[in-house]
């Protein structure tokens, strides 16, 4: 098409570079809008502005809360503590010399059942403060001397995170996933075989500090080697697990039953849960996650930054679509995902589904907007598409 106007369709901004410009149909898109879009599908919290902290700037708990207010929603609670703990650890990393007292450190325990938001917190902090961020599965991590990634391979990727840049690696966070499955077994219970305890084992050196010696290249160890030293003092450890069917010491049954407010799992019920002591010894922080309701789950579409609906409007924003989500149809998706037990999870993938089929159907035709409601979302072979003129 013929060039007319030089204006991009989506900032309304003149367009001086034409190289970087996507002609559509009926519209143009600069570089930095689709930049922007790019950053928006990409990835979830893309968007949280960088920033570089030290002592005087360091966000107080009641502004890391307002921040984890804008893109988590619900678990009161656990923002609360978790505001805290990190206030509090990077505080000291920032106010406290060597020779001072020594505070140890507050490692953190997330419980709650899977779509909970537990790894959402860990990445959300973590962009947020700007450190270096790693996060792996306990079940892929082995004892050393085992076939599996040994746990100085956690060290390894917060390297990487950090260009290999060993300070900034030292003050990054490290969000280890399903440490419920590490659990020993017990007698009569279904942990996992001995290995399980020796993960933890392995653990207790780098998560209460300890100079780890990581191989340049990651990967297994080997005599003669040159390694990189990390000091992991500093480095702060979240857990999280499902810890399905923990009993606490209150004998509620805490794995997320439709009860409210139940109790917090002590170090007590993690020990009996096959946690050794050793290592709860070293959590000093635990806090457990409520099990998303409706209302929540309604809110999680679109409320975020960078909600899952917002993602999508944004995708058919490229194509020149506008996508109206009616209220019906946020209630709708909620109440199913409520069904599913996958906590925010379930969101995304009945979305997904939907939207795959209809963004398939509208391909080949030219649309303006697209309405979706309850009806529409239940119906398969109904559609409410208004088309171009
Ligand atoms: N409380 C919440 N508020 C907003 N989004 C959430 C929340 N909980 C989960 N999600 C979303 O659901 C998905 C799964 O969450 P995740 O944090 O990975 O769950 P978990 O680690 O507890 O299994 C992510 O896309 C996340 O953004
Ligand atoms: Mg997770």
């Amino acid at each position: 098409m013929i060039i007319t106007k030089k204006i991009c369709s989506f900032c309304n901004k003149k367009i001086e570079n034409y190289k970087k410009l996507v002609i559509g149909y009926k519209a143009f898109i600069c570089y930095s809008c689709i930049f922007l879009c790019n950053k928006i599908i990409n990835n979830d919290i893309n968007n949280i502005e960088e920033k570089k902290f030290n002592n005087e700037t360091f966000p107080k708990p009641k502004e890391i809360k307002s921040m984890l207010d804008e893109y988590i929603i619900g678990q009161k609670q656990t923002k609360k503590i978790i505001s805290v703990s990190i206030y509090n650890h990077y505080n000291k990393i920032f106010k406290i010399n060597n020779s001072e007292i020594e505070i140890s450190k507050s490692n953190i325990l997330l419980l709650g059942e899977t779509g909970s938001g537990k790894t959402l917190f860990a990445k959300t902090i973590a962009k947020f403060l700007n450190v270096p961020f790693a996060m792996v599965d306990a079940t892929s991590l082995t004892e050393a001397g085992y076939v599996g990634e040994d746990v100085e391979n956690i060290i390894y990727r917060l390297l990487q995170n950090s260009n290999f840049d060993v300070k900034k690696t030292q003050i990054g966070i490290v969000y280890i996933d399903e440490i419920d499955k590490i659990a020993k077994k017990n007698e009569g219970s279904y942990g996992r075989d001995v290995s399980g305890e020796g993960v933890q084992q392995a653990l207790l050196k780098i998560i209460e500090g300890t100079i780890a010696n990581v191989p340049p290249k990651g990967g297994k160890k080997f005599p003669n080697q040159e390694y990189i030293s990390v000091d992991t003092k500093d480095i702060l450890f979240i857990f999280g697990g499902a810890f399905n069917g923990i009993q606490t010491f209150s004998g509620t049954n805490i794995g997320f039953k439709k009860k409210s407010n139940f109790s917090n799992a002590t170090p007590n019920d993690l020990i009996k849960y096959g946690l050794i002591p050793e290592f709860v010894g070293r959590i000093s922080i635990i806090s457990t996650l409520k099990s998303l309701k409706i209302n929540n789950l309604k809110k999680i579409i679109y409320k975020p930054k960078n909600s899952i609906l917002e993602q999508y409007k944004a995708i058919y924003m490229l194509d020149n679509i506008k996508l109206v989500f009616k209220k019906s149809a946020i209630k709708y998706v909620a109440k199913k995902a409520f069904k599913l037990k996958l906590g925010a999870r379930g969101l995304k993938y009945i979305l997904d589904k939907y939207f795959i089929k209809l963004t398939y159907f509208i391909s080949d035709k030219k649309i303006e907007k697209v309405k979706i409601n309850k009806k529409t979302l239940i119906n398969k072979n109904m559609i409410n598409i208004k088309y171009k003129k």
